[in-house]
């Protein structure tokens, strides 16, 4: 198979993780006999920098003209002390996700065995989590209409969203549900807010069509309680922008990192994948950053936009060997890790490669 691929670092550890995603990505194509094509591209703080703009035309033109990217992450702390800047890392990201029609962004949330004791949750309430979320990611409150008023005395955000645009969604999530366990559980507020009362109305609509999946509804609020009190009574679930943003990230924690968690932002065109974190300033130059991410994001995008499942699996395997073999990076570490198991970015790529 012959594919081009963009590889768009970003920022940050951003840097750090998508080199080692794209060395396994080189290692496939080789044992595979697959001819992947690279190119890369700037984004985030670092295009600011270069040409003030954090999504470059150039950038655009490359991804689409790209059969999927490889993406990083993009952030700096500069901006995340100035609220008033003008322009902004984000602004790239959000551009991109409108510009390629990026409307779904799936993220799963499977935790290896090896690191049940990494989670703050309790293992036997952990052992056997297996989450695919579906978060719209082109509508609802991030790309309304905001602003201030009442002389900069009150700012505000409108949330909007359409039939079409929950419907497409929601008929992914669908699909998806039939190919797992057949439970798709729908999160809104719609005892509140109206997009919410059009979401349950489309999703209950919809639902007679996929007679054998047992769908269910859930407020925002009760299903942050639920992840973490029972995430194994979820397969599938689907929701929208900010909730998804947030019910996400609190997910991430029963995987036992950020830094284990890779999503796929996939609709009209070439799509996107992504490790869930962000450009971790915290960390960065330190090389400590966990690469799995990065790892796994490779792995989504051999499956989802090259169909190739078994290349895809071979990453997996090669993730859950290197954890059986005992190996962490610091994040996924804890008192039992003895010193020479614990990796920093590059020797967990060198070791993750030898296992592929
Ligand atoms: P973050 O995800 O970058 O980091 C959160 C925490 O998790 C930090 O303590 C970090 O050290 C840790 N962490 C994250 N990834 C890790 C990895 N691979 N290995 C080990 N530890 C890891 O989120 P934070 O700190 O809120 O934001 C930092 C910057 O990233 C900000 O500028 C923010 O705007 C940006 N950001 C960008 C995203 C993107 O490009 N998609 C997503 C989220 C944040
Ligand atoms: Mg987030």
């Amino acid at each position: 198979m012959k594919k081009n691929i963009l590889i768009v670092p970003g920022d940050g550890i951003g840097q750090e993780v998508t080199e080692v995603g794209k060395s396994v990505l080189v290692k496939i194509a080789e044992k595979f006999g697959h001819e992947f094509i690279y190119d890369d591209a700037l984004m985030g703080h670092a295009a600011i920098e270069a040409t003030g703009n954090p999504l470059p035309d150039e950038t655009l033109a490359k991804m689409r003209a790209s059969d999927a990217i490889l993406f990083g992450a993009v952030g700096h702390p500069k901006y995340d002390n100035d609220p008033t800047a003008k322009v902004r890392p984000e602004q790239g990201l959000l551009k991109m996700r409108k510009e390629l029609g990026l409307y779904a962004n799936l993220r799963p949330i499977k935790l290896f065995d090896e690191l049940l004791g990494a989670s703050s949750i309790k293992p036997e309430i952990l052992k056997g989590s297996d989450i695919l979320f579906f978060r719209e990611l082109t509508g609802d409150i991030y790309f309304g209409e905001k602003g201030r008023k009442n002389d900069n005395n009150t700012a505000y955000d409108i949330a909007e969203y359409s039939r079409y645009e929950v419907e497409r969604i929601a008929r992914k999530a669908f699909e998806a549900a039939r190919t797992r366990r057949g439970k798709l559980c729908s999160v809104d507020k719609a005892n509140v807010l109206e997009t919410s009362r059009l979401w349950r109305e489309v999703v209950q609509a919809l639902a007679p069509e996929y007679p054998d999946i047992e769908v269910e509804h859930q407020f925002v609020d009760s299903a942050a309680m639920m992840l973490i009190k029972d995430p194994r009574r979820f397969d599938v679930v689907v929701t929208a922008n900010l909730f998804g943003d947030i019910l996400t990230d609190e997910a991430s924690q029963i995987a036992g990192s950020m830094g284990m968690l890779a999503s796929a932002s996939v609709g009209d065109s070439t799509g996107v994948y992504e490790p869930i974190h962000g450009s971790a300033h915290d960390i960065t130059g330190k090389g400590i950053a966990n690469p799995l991410a990065s790892v796994l994001s490779a792995a989504l995008l051999l499956d989802i936009s090259f169909g190739l499942k078994e290349e895809s699996d071979s990453i997996i395997a090669a993730v859950d060997q290197l954890l059986k073999d005992g190996f962490r990076t610091k994040d996924i570490a804890d008192s039992t890790t003895p010193a020479d198991k614990i990796l920093n970015t590059q020797a967990a790529g060198v070791e993750l490669l030898r296992r592929l």
